[in-house]
């Protein structure tokens, strides 16, 4: 037998080496299969049937001629479909959205809202079927009429408190030298990742059995067993590859319209949403309205930083997008004043997505900043160095790690800031302006409880089990590093496990908190294994299993403002003759804590500076008042960056910053890589033209 503790002095640590994905060939050759691939045998396909009216109630269902269809098994509806507990609080700690409570009542909640499924031998059956389906309605006015000065919007709290309130803003306003008081939108945005939501549900000997794209499957396994009244043990769900979450793949209508089939028909079901599907079922980014008050002293100390926001909810679910959020941690001011309001409408339910909060959050505060600085006649560097605070600005909570002034530090050498004329308007370039911008970033770094399985196999080799999601960040890759250095031994003698709920809890991938979670967890049960490999004992031929629960650790994380920073650059070329904003050059650098995975993590980094770039320059989903619907919601509508679109020189790194209190020193780099970006394209585009844009994103129609 071998055991793994002798290599302890020689051996180089994994974390912190460039690693390519374990997975990536598979990904690349096809051979890995994703949630809508996996064969079944006698497997029926379901499509769903959405809403044309935007409020209203189902009068009734032409679903005779349908039945009559080749191949079709069922059609499920609110008056024939399984009845489903939705009396429950879930994972998120919210009860269920209701849109994921399919078919129980007549109820049409906005355009696009689920109202049938045919269930068919094919897929194209399904579908023909569906597409075929009479639905009448009575229809309801509705009201879909997002705008920052409604009178029914109301504070909403969500993960974060509503309001928050330091000092006399009043009076710092009052006594400041320098004010601004402006307001800044961003637009309706959709997640949009390459595959779409799916999943495949089949009974087992009397479990439940999933086979879905999520980003958690304990996540997936809790909210299923509420719903359909099973015990958690009942339900098992499995997701090895997951083409993109962004924050858009919990719980949703196609796992439990799948799980309805298969208990109706008693065969596998499958449920695919089409891309268009998804924009009315999956969640969204809300449109916000954002007005920011800053109060200086003539040499940029702020006096007074008050944040308001404005998003929208559902009429059947709460959701809020936390803006005001970076406005509690960035700046030291003597007054901070922020608040969260919602409005009801007749709207799909939006959720998180990629930084939800701070991505449009910093854009709002980001650009104040900006527009500050230029007040002020201080480098917008400058101005927010000389804002850095000791603590938490509101909470008055040490920070855990900060290094936000290092990162810009950093960053001002290599993006070249020091040569920067600070005039707006004079850089040109034949029919080009230029201009160079910058902006902080931040997002909370948390820890969620998790369970970790490793084994020591009896020919020498690990094996860990972990229901984690690798939504595509390279996670599974990460934890790969991570479980061969808490067993000392090498990644070759590895293999990691993951995406299936019965290797037990486990926290999603999301929050930024995945890997950071799922690796505390690895970690805890390596050790406890190492060290009783130490004791010598042999190893029999089933291996020895150690198990993990890292709940009560991550429980006592208390006491300190815990975030990841960051700071963004960027350079722009405005066509003065079209109005066109072309990104030349990106840098941002990020005090995320300990980097696991270089190649990975800069992968992750630079995906959401690119996203910055579709957030500040093309994305924004229209709805059409009239009918309460998205303006062209799939792919050849809905505009966001492509390949052309991202310059050559787009660059993501990072300062040393170990977390003090993670056993691998992680702190998260799920998020941080879009917030800012928007923020300081923006502001390079007003140092290249002299005019601020505050509505995103900056089409050409709004730079000429
Ligand atoms: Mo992320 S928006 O928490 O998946």
């Amino acid at each position: 037998m071998t055991t793994a503790t002798g290599t302890r002095t020689t051996r180089k640590g994994a974390v912190g080496t460039a690693h390519t994905r374990v997975e990536g060939l598979d990904k690349v050759t096809g051979a890995a299969r994703y949630a809508g691939e996996i064969p079944f045998a006698d497997l029926a396909h379901g499509w769903l049937v959405l809403s044309t009216v935007a409020r209203g109630r189902i009068r009734s269902l032409d679903t005779a001629p349908v039945l009559a269809m080749p191949g079709v098994l069922t059609v499920l509806h609110h008056e024939n479909a399984p009845r489903l507990d939705t009396d429950y609080i879930g994972l998120l700690g919210v009860p269920p959205d209701p849109t994921c409570a399919l078919f129980q009542d007549d109820r049409v909640a906005h355009r696009g809202w689920p109202v049938a499924m045919v269930v068919a031998e094919t897929s194209e059956q399904a579908r023909e079927a569906a597409e075929s389906l009479v639905v009448h309605y009575e229809q309801e006015p509705h009201d879909v009429d997002f705008c920052a000065d409604r009178a029914d919007a109301y504070e909403l709290q969500g993960h974060m408190p509503a309001v928050t309130e330091k000092g006399d803003l009043a009076a710092e306003l009052a006594a400041s030298a320098v004010t601004l008081d402006e307001e800044y939108t961003t637009p309706e945005e959709h997640h949009s990742m390459m595959e779409p939501h799916a999943a495949t549900a089949l009974w087992d000997g009397g479990r439940l059995e999933l086979v879905d794209s999520n980003q958690g499957a304990t996540w997936i396994v809790g909210e299923l067993a509420n719903l359909f009244s099973l015990d958690p043990s009942a339900v098992r769900v499995r997701s090895e590859h997951v083409g993109g979450g962004f924050g858009s793949k919990g719980v949703r209508a196609h796992q439990v319209a799948a799980v309805m089939g298969a208990t109706v028909l008693h065969r596998p079901v499958r449920v695919v949403m089409t891309r268009r599907q998804m924009f009315s079922l999956t969640g969204y980014r809300s449109p916000t309205a954002q007005r920011i008050r800053l109060g200086a002293d003539t040499d940029g100390r702020l006096r007074a930083l008050e944040h308001l926001s404005l998003s929208q909810t559902s009429t059947v679910h709460e959701f809020v997008e936390s803006c005001a959020a970076p406005s509690r941690v960035m700046y030291d001011a003597d007054a901070h004043h922020t608040v969260h309001r919602v409005v009801r409408l007749d709207v799909p339910t939006p959720t998180f997505m990629r930084a939800p909060g701070e991505a449009p959050g910093s854009f709002a505060l980001e650009s104040a900043l900006d527009e500050l600085a230029e007040k002020c006649g201080l480098d917008p560097i400058e101005l927010r160095l000389r804002n850095e605070p000791e603590r938490g600005p509101v909470s008055g909570l040490p920070f855990s790690s900060r290094n936000l002034a290092a990162c810009f530090r950093e960053g001002a050498r290599r993006f070249g800031w020091a040569d920067r004329d600070p005039r707006p308007g004079v850089r040109r370039e034949g029919r080009w302006l230029l201009g160079t911008g910058t902006a902080a970033a931040s997002f909370p770094s948390n820890a969620g409880p998790s369970t970790a399985v490793v084994t020591a196999e009896a020919d020498g080799t690990f094996t860990v089990r972990i229901a984690a999601a690798d939504v595509g960040t390279g996670a599974r890759t990460a934890l790969l590093l991570v479980a061969a250095d808490a067993l000392e031994t090498t990644t070759d003698r590895v293999r990691v496990r993951i995406g299936d709920s019965d290797f037990g809890p486990a926290m999603i991938s999301g929050g930024s908190m995945g890997t950071r979670s799922w690796s505390w967890a690895v970690t805890a049960a390596a050790r406890e294994l190492r060290e009783r490999l130490a004791l010598g004992a042999d190893t029999p031929p089933e291996g020895i299993t150690v198990r993990s629960d890292t709940t009560a650790a991550v429980r006592a994380l208390t006491g300190k403002e815990r975030h990841s920073f960051g700071a963004q650059f960027a350079e722009v070329a405005v066509d003065v003759a079209t109005g066109e904003v072309r990104v030349r050059r990106m840098l941002g650098i990020f005090a995320a804590g300990r980097i696991v995975n270089p190649l990975t993590a800069r992968n992750q980094l630079v995906g959401g500076m690119i996203w910055g770039i579709s957030m500040a320059l093309h994305e924004a989903a229209a709805r059409d008042r009239a009918d309460g619907g998205l303006y062209g919601p799939d792919l050849a509508g809905y505009h966001v960056t492509s390949h052309a679109d991202v310059p050559p020189s787009i660059e993501a790194d990072w300062v040393d910053d170990p977390d003090p209190d993670d056993p691998v020193g992680i702190k998260g780099i799920g998020e941080v890589g879009i917030v800012g970006a928007a923020a300081a394209i923006a502001n390079a585009v007003w140092h290249a033209t002299g005019v601020r844009h505050r509505d995103l994103p900056i089409r050409p129609d709004r730079v000429l």
